[in-house]
């Protein structure tokens, strides 16, 4: 298809606003699936995504829609994903895109990460088109909320789209938006071939799969290719695009969008934002890439049974083929045995490779606390960064801790803006601006220790405004903080995987609620625990777990013979996620109990 008739687009949304849903009415009305065919979310591809509801890997579609010109126009939709801590993966959707639709939930109004969205698209350059979606609702306003996008974001909604996902409402309106206000795609197809990496996966039976936009050039079966940063010539066995079934064709074009497949086997070989040339007429320069994200949140993740040891390190292999996001390197821990040490974008990230690692690899883990990583200077003038508190060095050797800060936007109704200060005071928040939009929303700057933030910090947001306030943040800088490391005792032992970096203000009352948490969390034993919290040298506070006195089944004498074997499974299950550190028997929820203090 000749450039001037293909479509390039996205949609961006705060998390909720219906962009998937809007995505599966696009798809529908251009005809591109059988209703038998239909899933509930075809864009969200695995189904823990569907099950929580949200998108986590960019993916792109092809669509053929018969414009109101009488031209049939080739429509690239790429969709992204809405949550904070996959932001990096919205802007390299953007970067195969020209233009965007911007939904907007017509009785919510523009959110923190509307916002967010939309800076990225500026930055990408993209034509933005205002959608008003939810328009069905009772509750929906969208005159109210068409200004509020004019106050805050400076778009002209005087054409903005009324819709209805839900209802099918104000589709082809969308449809004809996209065609006739975002631009075709530039390029030549006669330069040499350029083809930007926006995503790539790897498939059991196909090997890597790699979607790409092709900028210049064309990108046809047989050619011989390779990437700027990979070393590997590789033979292109397939290239096509997804209607969302996979088609193969002969050649992709420039301005089009699409998957390629080479024999690759390490994803490594084909990285996000790097660009594909072909090998007997390369193109001189790759593409502006985009940043490589590095992992915010570092955690220790264990096997419960040891012997599961090497499938996760199987599972974990897998995984990072398809998100290269993820890292993990082999970590060992007196208390929890080997295991290793994974680096995440943010919590959400890393509760849903958890949940994929036992979900769909059947694995039983202990996870450690989250934390960043510091900078740590010693007194000889060297710096190490540090992600494990266990590896912070002897407190003589430190001249000073550096610990990363981000800068968070936050939105929420006038009627909140007190406890949203109050909550980042507490964080240690700095307050760099108060800004009100409109009648009744403030928009609240404050740069934070991430530390704080990676605790608790949505979670507590969420509740200090009953669910209405909404964050976004970007690293901001590595800055000086009064950090020391907080131990946890059992029976006169330090347990590595318990110890936790904190500020000096808050070390004593952490740890005083620390160790009464675990009172609560660890189960009476044959024996007294002891459970101390420590500084340094210095204990600050100490709990103890009483031995136990009965016998569990004691109080079956004379019951039924069920019953008892009830009470021996129910025993069972609850040891499954017990660790043996030293001779106490500690449960997972221990490891996790620091986000639930301070
Ligand atoms: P993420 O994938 O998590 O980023 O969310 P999303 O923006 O894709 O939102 P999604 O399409 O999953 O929709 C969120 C919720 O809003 C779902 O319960 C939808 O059924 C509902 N919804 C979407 N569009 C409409 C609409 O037009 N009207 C109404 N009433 N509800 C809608």
């Amino acid at each position: 298809m000749q450039r001037e008739f293909k479509r390039n687009f996205s949609i961006i949304a705060h998390i909720d606003h219906g962009k998937s849903t809007l995505a599966d009415r696009i798809i529908e009305f251009t005809g591109a699936i059988q209703d038998r065919e239909k899933k509930d979310q075809l864009l969200d591809r695995m189904d823990l995504e569907r099950e929580r509801g949200i998108t986590i890997k960019a993916q792109a579609i092809t669509l053929n829609y018969l414009a109101q010109d009488g031209n049939t126009y080739e429509l690239n939709l790429i969709d992204t994903p809405g949550h904070v801590d996959f932001s990096y993966e919205v802007s390299r959707s953007l970067a195969a895109c020209e233009g965007a639709l911007l939904v907007v939930d017509a009785s919510q109004g523009v959110e923190a990460q509307t916002l967010a969205n939309v800076y990225l698209a500026l930055d990408n350059d993209l034509e933005l088109i205002p959608v008003l979606n939810k328009i069905d609702l009772p509750s929906a306003e969208p005159e109210r909320i068409k200004q509020q996008i004019e106050d805050i974001i400076g778009l002209d909604t005087s054409d903005a789209v009324m819709a209805s996902a839900k209802e099918g409402i104000g589709i082809g309106d969308i449809l004809e938006a996209v065609v006739q206000r975002i631009p075709s795609p530039e390029g030549s197809e006669e330069a040499p071939l350029q083809a930007l990496i926006f995503d790539s996966w790897f498939d059991p039976y196909q090997g890597v799969i790699i979607m790409v936009r092709i900028v210049n050039g064309s990108l046809r079966k047989g050619m011989r290719i390779r990437s700027f940063k990979g070393r590997k010539e590789h033979e292109v066995t397939h290239v096509g695009y997804f209607d969302p079934f996979q088609q193969d064709v002969d050649c992709l074009s420039a301005g089009s969008v699409g998957f390629v497949i080479a024999g690759i086997k390490d994803i490594q070989e084909v990285k996000v934002g790097d660009t594909i040339t072909r090998c007997d007429h390369p193109a001189k320069q790759p593409l502006d890439g985009y940043k490589e994200v590095k992992p915010m949140v570092f955690s220790g993740l264990y096997p419960v049974d040891s012997a599961e040891y090497d499938d996760l390190r199987d599972a974990l292999e897998k995984l990072v083929l398809n998100d290269a996001s993820l890292s993990f390197e082999l970590e060992s821990s007196a208390a929890l045995g080997f295991g290793f040490r994974c680096g995440f974008l943010g919590l959400l990230h890393m509760e849903i490779i958890q949940e994929r690692l036992e979900r769909e690899y059947n694995l039983n883990l202990i996870t450690t606390a989250p934390t960043v990583t510091y900078a740590v200077h010693d007194i000889h003038g060297g710096c190490t960064m540090v992600d494990n508190p266990t590896q912070l060095p002897d407190p003589q050797l430190i001249d000073h801790i550096e610990e990363p800060y981000i800068v968070a936007n936050i939105m929420c109704p006038n009627d909140y803006v007190g406890q949203v200060i109050t909550l980042c005071q507490m964080k240690r928040g700095i307050q760099k601006a108060i800004q009100y939009i409109g009648s009744d929303r403030v928009m609240v700057t404050y740069e934070l220790p991430l530390n704080e933030v990676v605790m608790d910090f949505y979670d507590a947001l969420k509740s200090a405004t009953r669910g209405y306030a909404s964050l976004d943040y970007d690293f901001l800088e590595y800055r000086p903080g009064k950090l020391v490391k907080l131990d946890i005792l059992l029976n006169g032992d330090t347990v590595d995987a318990l110890s936790l970096i904190v500020h000096a203000d808050s070390a004593y009352a952490r740890g005083r609620d620390l160790a009464a948490k675990m009172r609560e969390i660890i189960p009476r034993q044959m024996f007294e625990v002891a459970i101390q919290a420590a500084i340094g040298n210095k204990i600050i506070a100490r709990e103890t777990v009483k031995a136990m006195r009965k016998n569990v089944l004691a109080k079956c004498y004379g019951g039924d013979i069920t019953r008892k074997k009830k009470l021996l499974e129910k025993q069972k299950e609850g040891k499954k996620r017990m660790k043996q550190v030293g001779a106490v028997e500690v449960p997972q929820e221990a490891f996790m109990a620091v986000l639930r203090v301070g």
